[in-house]
């Protein structure tokens, strides 16, 4: 499997405090990838390395293919149409993408707002906006820092459930930056937790749902029995 995102020794500081230490990561062709970690353990720096607007102070970071982001936040242009903010997103991401009837498709609960004012919609409604305005693009792999923040859990799994379903028929590959690791671990093959800048485990989302380190910390130190 080729490595479609390859961080190598990725190393960042905010004027001297070490926000990544020697991070390694790689997000395969069409995989799908968790990065779990706490308040300030550097997921979103390392979001930004990886679209450039951070510079690391050492390592390398690779991408080999068209990289898309949904930033934490979400970042509406509050004012505009859910059409027009797909837009900006096609020109944005530095295409000239006008059309949007791809991303209706594959987000059929867009079309149905496409006219509204994207401040006036929900949190659900405006996460399910920054996702598509990424889409068009037509990314090979789509990084999202922090899928699940501030939505009601039924919200959740229909974000969820698009992500399985961009992933399975298009191929889409997924670096996926979320604090509910439960969420991240079954939605993604592999994953990576952060703690203060390293990578403290990482592995397969099935090794991992067992592991004590991460049951203990990011599970609510719960293991379920396997049926
Ligand atoms: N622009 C900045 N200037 C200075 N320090 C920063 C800056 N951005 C982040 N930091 C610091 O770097 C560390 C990592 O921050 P980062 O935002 O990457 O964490 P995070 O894992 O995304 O956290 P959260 O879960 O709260 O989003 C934190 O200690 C943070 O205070
Ligand atoms: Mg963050």
């Amino acid at each position: 499997m080729t490595d479609i995102v390859e961080v190598r020794g990725l190393t960042v500081r905010y004027d001297g405090a070490t926000a990544l230490d020697g991070v390694d990561l790689t997000v395969g062709d069409h995989e799908m990838v968790a990065l779990i970690g706490a308040n300030g353990a550097g997921k979103s720096t390392l979001v930004k390395a990886l679209s450039g607007l951070v510079r690391p102070d050492g390592g390398t970071v690779e991408v080999r293919g068209r990289l898309a982001q949904v930033p934490e936040g979400r970042e509406m242009f509050g004012d505009l149409s859910v059409d027009d903010n797909l837009r900006l997103g096609g020109w944005r991401n530095g295409r000239a993408g006008r059309d949007t009837s791809g991303v209706y498709e594959l987000l059929p609960e867009l079309g149905e707002i496409r006219r509204r004012r994207a401040g006036a919609l929900s949190g659900g409604q405006q996460q399910m906006v920054a996702i598509g305005r990424a889409l068009m693009s037509r990314p090979d792999v789509l990084v999202i820092d922090e899928l699940s923040l501030g939505l009601a859990p039924l919200v959740v799994r229909t974000l969820a459930a698009h992500l399985r379903d961009l992933h399975r028929t298009r191929g889409l590959a997924v670096l996926l930056i979320e604090q509910n690791a439960r969420l991240a671990l079954d939605l993604c093959d592999r994953a990576y937790v952060l703690e203060t800048g390293r990578v403290a485990v990482q592995g397969k989302a099935l090794d991992l749902e067992k592991d004590p380190r991460v049951t203990a910390a990011y599970l609510g130190g719960h293991v379920e029995e396997a049926s």
